[in-house]
């Protein structure tokens, strides 16, 4: 019977010990199976009481009961302990300082050239049109070979650019997405093509090195010059309003036969003569004609069974327009105080 006694008294004082390094609600489950769990330390010595006499057996019992309770009370005082030093730890956590200067920006605006590109974009996806897209770094014989302007050609001075070698170059023009177009579907086409483009001009209040174009392409079958001019007028009204009206001017252009420059009534005057216009009434926006019969040939498409129009729009010309921009360099020196007024 001391044996047993002397057991319960060291499962007693083992439990203490243990029971001082528990800093967590794991850990205090974990003692508690290991000392009162079926298998724990106080079930084995009880399993020892078969051995004892009547009288010693509730002697024996009254102390397991008492190392029991002991031993249940203190894990039960632990473990609020515990859970209370853990819900403390978590609103120190989770604590909100409501007096730190909050770091939110205020609210960007689109850049106007991307409006521009996006106003011009949604009149021609109206009109049916879809968008493509190209590389900015492209091969000599997509922006000027296959558009008719080889080596060597008067085009090539006038949009000279920056090459990374003979074959391959910042593209000076949209023009050779056409191509790429017309390489990969075959007619009826009806596409525009919006992007950078670079050639080596000095920046001045109406040049930049970099600048934008929107290219467009219609390929189809009794594709007409009536057409084309159809479609633009449809467009500047869209974008400047019901007045304004085109007018065109013969030109040169390699990759399109006829080729034509396109004025638009000037968007201050309303056509009467302007500063902006320089006392003209009209202003120059974009190149188009008819796509060379020999440019649908280079793509692989019949000039005999198909006919097409191309042109090509100046995107920083139109949003000066459009929004009453007097200095290009406005658009790419990215001052806030600018670019807040078009929110
Ligand atoms: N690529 C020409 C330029 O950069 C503009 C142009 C003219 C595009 C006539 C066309 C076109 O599609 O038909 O000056």
């Amino acid at each position: 019977m001391s044996d047993i006694k002397e057991s319960l008294n060291s499962i007693r004082e083992e439990f203490d010990k243990a029971l001082e390094q528990v800093k967590d609600s794991q850990a205090a489950e974990q003692l508690r199976v290991s000392f009162l769990g079926k298998k724990g330390q106080l079930t084995q010595v009880l399993k020892g009481m078969g051995g004892l006499t009547a009288e010693e057996r509730p002697v024996i019992g009254k102390i397991a009961n008492d190392v029991r309770s002991h031993m249940e009370s203190r894990l039960e005082e632990i473990v609020a302990k515990i859970k209370e030093e853990e819900k403390g730890h978590k609103l120190r956590r989770e604590v909100i300082d409501v007096t730190i200067p909050s770091d939110r920006k205020g609210a960007g605006s689109r850049h106007p050239l991307n409006m521009a590109i996006n106003e011009i974009c949604d009149i021609f996806l109206g009109l049916g049109y879809s968008i493509a897209e190209g590389p900015e770094v492209e091969y000599d014989k997509y922006n000027f070979e296959l558009l008719r302007i080889p080596e060597g050609h008067p085009a090539r001075d006038t949009q000279d650019t920056f090459y990374f070698n003979d074959k391959v170059l910042l593209r000076t023009q949209t023009s050779g997405m056409q191509i790429r177009v017309m390489e990969q579907q075959k007619p009826p086409l009806k596409v525009i093509c919006p992007g950078k483009v670079y050639r080596s001009d000095a920046l001045d209040a109406t040049h930049s090195p970099v600048f934008h174009q929107i290219e467009g392409l219609v390929v189809d079958k009794g594709v007409t010059m009536g057409d084309l001019v159809g479609s633009l007028r449809l467009f500047a009204k869209k974008l400047f309003g019901e007045n304004t009206e085109i007018r065109l001017r013969p030109h040169h252009f390699p990759f399109t036969e006829p080729s034509v420059e396109v004025d638009l009534t000037c968007w201050k005057c309303g056509g009467k003569g302007c500063n902006v216009c320089k006392g003209e009434g009209w202003i120059e926006v974009l190149g188009a004609g008819m796509v060379h019969p020999e440019v649908l040939q280079n793509c692989g498409i019949d000039p005999e069974v198909y006919s097409g129009f191309a042109f090509g729009i100046g995107v920083e010309r139109t949003a000066m327009g459009r929004y009453g921009i007097d200095d290009i360099r406005l658009l790419y020196e990215n001052d806030v105080r600018f670019l807040e007024q078009f929110k």
